[in-house]
């Protein structure tokens, strides 16, 4: 589709959007006062595929994850990155991960079909899940993935007992509550011993987890796994995690003489929503977390297991914007000005879910200056179906493009089909290239499970 593509000759004028570097997707461009991503034109997107329209910068998401990679493995040798399926999935993104050199990280049997759909090794997926049922379970066991992060004793004995039936041994880890609240929002924060995930480290069940697993002749103990949550930019809490989990190897060497090959840290790092949000870049991320790794497990005596991550948010987050067309706007004096776009919480739930906030232009007017506050309304059937709350944006005319932001991560893979509303689609843009990856839901998908 290369007559979207804008001429790489002139020059981009970044003049206003330049203002929102920290939220753009990297190949993000203005030029005669149109929005080009990886130098394809927003609005003809919008056109060609209709909205509410999801794009994806590949370019960006590749950039991300092999510097996760790249980051890691300089400073620790031995270190896995697992992208969190969760935040956005499908085919592509997974043939992209195992393309860069990742793992992946699924949570659902939905996660692991499409992951292997899209071929890509089991041998390096990592499965999630706070109550996987039998099906998953075996599944997962069946396709011979890399690791089962176990949650729970139920979950360890029925592993071991699915794994005996199939005739393997299967490799796991147990999910650790570290005892740390990370400084982010509570639907959000997950390592506190008041959590549905886990086993507690105060309360015991974490060791007794481990002597379990010790004992059961078809699982392979391979380490621990610890997730403080999600959109996190302070390091301390990882850090302080990480102390508490390699002093908490060395007492399970000590007392249980067991040796920890794997320590999988989860994901967590925060990314700018906003213009003025300053999260901490993956290289600094790395540098603080290997340092951390190896000064705890110096003063413990360890040796260094293997490192694993599993960052979702900060992968695809700002490589995804959303496209909307703007088709009624209600200025209520004094009040507010509402302007209707045609999606909302459908294909965008986390304003409702977290008072999420965004960063949005005007894609056919890019260059003109932001200087209206508006409140961008779904066209859902609730109150609380906004997507951007008194937010900068050019003066709307019903028809414009709406570009929101950083809505690459947890909004695809929360949508839902309120009001029988059908999901979006999704396109890849790279170097002047648009591929479609999810096409747009039809009224016969929404009928094809409708069976009465
Ligand atoms: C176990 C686990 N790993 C990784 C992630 C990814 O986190 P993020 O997208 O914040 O990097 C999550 C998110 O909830 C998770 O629950």
């Amino acid at each position: 589709m290369a007559h979207l593509a804008h001429d790489p000759n002139k020059q981009p004028d970044n003049l206003r959007t330049m203002q929102l570097a920290s939220v753009l997707p990297m190949t993000a461009s203005v030029v005669d006062g149109s929005l080009y991503i990886a130098g394809v034109n927003a609005s003809m997107l919008a056109s060609e595929y209709g909205t509410a329209l999801y794009v994806y910068d590949e370019e960006h998401i590749r950039t991300q994850l092999s510097s996760y990679i790249k980051e890691l493995r300089s400073r620790l040798g031995n270190a896995d990155v697992a992208y969190a399926g969760k935040a956005f999935t499908c085919k592509a993104m997974a043939r992209l991960v195992a393309e860069e050199g990742g793992w992946l990280d699924v949570s659902s049997g939905g996660e692991l079909a499409i992951a292997l759909a899209a071929g890509f090794p089991a041998q390096h997926v990592v499965v999630h899940g706070n109550n996987k049922t039998v099906r998953e379970l075996t599944e997962a066991i069946k396709a011979g993935v890399g690791r089962i992060v176990v949650d729970c004793h139920e979950e360890l004995e029925r592993t071991d007992a699915i794994a005996a039936k199939i005739g393997v041994s299967q490799p796991v880890l147990l999910r650790v509550k570290p005892g740390v609240v990370a400084d982010t929002h509570e639907f959000i924060r997950t390592g506190a011993e008041d959590s549905k995930f886990g086993f507690g480290l105060a309360d015991g069940s974490a060791t007794a987890a481990v002597k379990q697993a010790m004992k059961l002749s078809n699982v392979q103990l391979k380490g621990l796994h610890v997730h403080i949550g999600s959109q996190i930019f302070a390091l301390d809490s990882f850090v302080e995690t990480i102390f508490v989990m390699t002093a908490y190897l060395a007492e399970l060497r000590d007392n249980l003489g067991f040796m920890a090959e794997d320590l999988d840290l989860g994901g967590g790092l925060g990314i700018a929503y906003l213009a003025a949000d300053a999260p901490t870049p993956i290289v600094a991320f790395a540098q603080t977390i290997s340092d951390a790794i190896i000064k705890s497990c110096e003063q413990n005596s360890l040796t260094v297991p293997r490192i694993i991550v599993e960052p979702g948010r900060s992968i695809v987050a700002n490589a995804g914007v959303t496209l909307y067309t703007i088709g009624a706007i209600k200025e209520l004096r004094d009040i507010r000005t509402y302007v209707a776009i045609d999606g909302g919480m459908t294909d965008n739930i986390r304003t409702a879910l977290y008072d999420a906030s965004y960063e949005s232009v005007i894609a056919n007017r890019a260059n003109e200056p932001r200087d209206t506050i508006v409140t961008l309304a779904g066209k859902h059937c609730e109150s609380g179906d906004v997507v951007a709350i008194d937010a900068s944006l050019q003066r709307p005319q019903v028809g414009d493009i709406v570009c929101m932001f950083a809505t690459g991560a947890y909004c695809q893979s929360m949508a839902n089909n309120y009001n029988r509303q059908v999901r979006p689609g999704v396109v890849f843009v790279r170097d002047g290239k648009v591929r479609e990856v999810i096409r747009r839901e039809s009224y016969e998908d929404l009928l094809a499970t409708d069976v009465g």
